[in-house]
């Protein structure tokens, strides 16, 4: 199987999206002059040019690819080279409207934007399949293709009748009788019994309330075929460079892939990741999405995407300020990525992103953005030799699962201010804050090496998950579960007791008697702490070893978290210095310690192989403890017992 380190050979990969048909042949000439001066080192080619490389139905124009592909390899620059099936040509769509994917309630999402393409359209995978099989044919030899890019942020849906009846057939593989699905579904509830499969349905626009395992199913079948669509796709490829890598972007912790899947199917797993540089939490969300990567990944990743400054899809987009740019490149590469690349190299100066940035922005090479990108791409080019190829072992997993989160996400439930992915964050934060570093883990993966396993919240699970969330702990690991963990089955079928009964005793919970949900910005005391967003009418069954309680309200009295053995249960969200305190002291326990003791606020410790990555997310400088004698690799100085970091400054200490 190829690998990462094929395409990476020893070094950090600096460059992104290079989107040349945008502009006229001069400025390729001025594009790669600029690359060479900020250290570019790969680029990834053709992600939006379908209608340039195939202008009308089976033609094919790659003479200008053939120019930029020798241009990269003269300079000295790897192509990345995408397949570029996410955004058809508008012939498409005209003379096959078959391509064009529905939405829930039958409308049509037409051409003129990008992605309208159905996964199911076998017109569709047609030209798909033979763009890709002449472009890989074309490029197979070329010494400047490093790695294969597939499509784009696969996340398309589609309700209509091609996909109705690709869904149809994807449900009878999966139940094999109507009857199976019938039970699976539960529609003895609402009069929903099927008779037969022709009148089965992606879940389109009803009166009220779709079925839950109906929507449940289409998100796992969505996720199959846009899969589906990938591997063909990666297979052309590969039959015509099978040394090569193959990578599909992610996007950042987003609800239409089951990455975990997915990312078995890639070689080299790669991502997209945007944090709102306004936002307080916003190295934490990329530190998120990092170590869920590298997770996915197990072992180096690639950021295939970030932005130098401003995007242009929230409602303010606001630039990094100066050093950003380059703090959260640098805490990529700290929690695992050999690659830190952006959309786009140029910034557009037409079409719907012109006010997205670049790494040339419109104010050119003398902007502060591009000397900032510059700067980085030295400093990557110097640490690149130590830390290439590096990966990090964790002691403590987060659980997650696309799945739960698909059954979980859904209307009709206890409260629609329960936002999965910002429960996963809270939990998350809470070991970020308390300098704990974590992987993430599928609920079935084998956990025998954490000390620590965390469930932010997993509300359907299946019964080998549950068997291997018990076989852990009985193992001797230390878990912790927060509200909404097992209530349903895989069909999305609630377990009895409202929770699994297995859980139920290794919590030491009797009864689950109700739910209590609670109202934005309204909180519950319990001894020590406050929650907000859920809290539980629990009786507990005395095996416990501890209780903390809530106090006061409905549920005075009542356990708010139980602790029985190694097993926690955390019935409502504690405050995030609570819970970065609670985890702590499960952490303590379990013995994992910190990555340092003892950190100015703001301040990131990671550790990627033996070098010890230092982030300072704050404005202000600060000094940090770091006993013993290191070098610098950034700086190239030598650092005795402590170090000075200025606002959004970096340190990589190597002992
Ligand atoms: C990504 C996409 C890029 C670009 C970017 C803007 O979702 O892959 O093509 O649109 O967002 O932030």
């Amino acid at each position: 199987m190829p690998q990462f380190s094929d395409a990476t050979r020893g070094r950090i990969l600096f460059g992104g999206d290079y989107n040349p048909e945008q502009w006229p042949e001069e400025t390729w000439h001025e594009d790669v002059r600029l690359m060479k001066d900020a250290g570019v080192n790969s680029v990834t080619l053709g992600v939006f040019s379908w209608a340039k490389l195939e202008p009308e139905p089976g033609a094919r124009e790659f003479d200008w690819l053939d120019t930029l592909m020798d241009l990269m390899h003269d300079n000295g620059i790897g192509v990345v080279l995408a397949t570029p099936t996410s955004s058809p040509p508008p012939w498409m769509g005209r003379l096959h409207p078959d391509t064009l994917p529905r939405d829930a309630d039958g409308h049509i999402e037409w051409w003129g934007g990008r992605q309208h393409f159905s996964h199911s359209s076998a017109t569709y995978r047609h030209y798909a399949a033979a763009i890709t099989e002449d472009l890989a044919a074309r490029y197979a030899g070329h010494p400047a293709l490093t790695m294969w890019h597939i499509n784009n942020e696969y996340c398309t849906f589609d309700h209509g009748d091609e996909a109705a009846a690709a869904f149809r057939r994807w449900l009878r593989e999966k139940y094999g009788t109507l009857d199976g699905l019938n039970t699976a579904w539960g529609t003895a509830f609402w009069s929903q019994g099927y008779d037969s499969w022709d009148g089965i349905l992606p879940p389109r626009r009803a009166h009220y309330l779709n079925n839950p395992t109906q929507v449940l199913d289409f998100r796992r079948f969505t996720s199959d075929m846009l899969l589906e669509c990938y591997v063909a796709e990666r297979d052309i490829v590969r039959r015509h460079t099978p040394r090569l890598p193959v990578t599909t972007n992610f996007m950042s912790l987003w609800i239409g892939q089951d990455a975990w899947r997915w990312a078995e199917e890639e070689d080299v797993v790669s991502v997209d990741i945007y944090p709102d540089p306004r936002d307080p939490l916003g190295a934490q969300h990329g530190a998120l999405v990092q170590d869920m990567t590298r997770s996915q990944a197990r072992g180096p990743w690639m950021l295939m995407e970030q932005a130098a400054g401003p995007v242009n899809w929230r409602g303010v987009n606001h630039p990094k300020p100066r050093g950003v740019n380059r703090l959260w490149s640098l805490q990529a590469v700290a929690r695992g990525a050999d690659a830190v690349c952006y959309f786009q190299w140029r910034q557009s100066r037409q079409g719907a992103e012109k006010f997205h940035s670049g790494m040339v922005s419109h104010a050119g090479e003398r902007g502060r953005t591009f000397q900032e990108v510059k700067q980085l791409g030295a400093e990557l080019a110097r640490i690149g030799r130590e830390v290439a190829g590096n990966h990090t072992a964790n002691e403590i997993a987060i659980l997650h699962d696309w799945h739960s989160w698909w059954a979980g996400a859904q209307d009709g439930r206890p409260s629609t201010e329960v936002d999965h992915p910002a429960v996963v964050h809270a939990w998350h934060r809470a070991l970020w804050d308390a300098h704990l570093t974590t992987d993430f883990a599928h609920p079935e993966h084998d956990l025998t090496a954490y000390k620590l396993v965390v469930v932010p919240q997993l509300y359907a699970l299946t019964d080998a998950a549950i068997e291997n969330l018990l076989a852990y702990v009985r193992g001797g690991g230390t878990l912790v579960c927060g509200f909404l963990t097992g209530v349903a089955d895989e069909d999305d079928r609630v377990r009895p007791g409202g929770m699994d009964a297995r859980l139920r005793e290794l919590f030491g919970i009797r009864t689950l008697h109700e739910w209590w949900p609670l109202d934005a910005g309204e909180s519950v005391e319990c001894d020590g702490f406050r929650g907000s967003l859920w809290s539980e009418e629990i009786e507990a069954d005395g095996s416990d070893d501890e209780t903390i309680r809530y106090k006061g309200g409905e549920l005075d009295g009542l356990p708010a978290v139980l602790r029985k053995g190694r097993a926690w249960y955390v019935s409502t969200l504690p405050e995030p210095d609570e819970l970065r305190g609670l985890l702590g002291r499960m952490a303590a326990e379990a013995g994992v310690r910190p990555v340092l003791d003892r950190l100015p606020a703001g301040v990131e410790a990671v550790r990627r192989g033996d070098l010890l990555f230092l982030l300072n997310h704050g404005r202000e400088a600060v000094t940090v403890e770091v006993p013993g004698t290191h070098r610098d690799l950034l700086t190239d100085t030598t650092v005795t017992d402590e170090l000075s970091l200025g606002r959004y400054g970096a340190a990589v200490l190597k002992p």
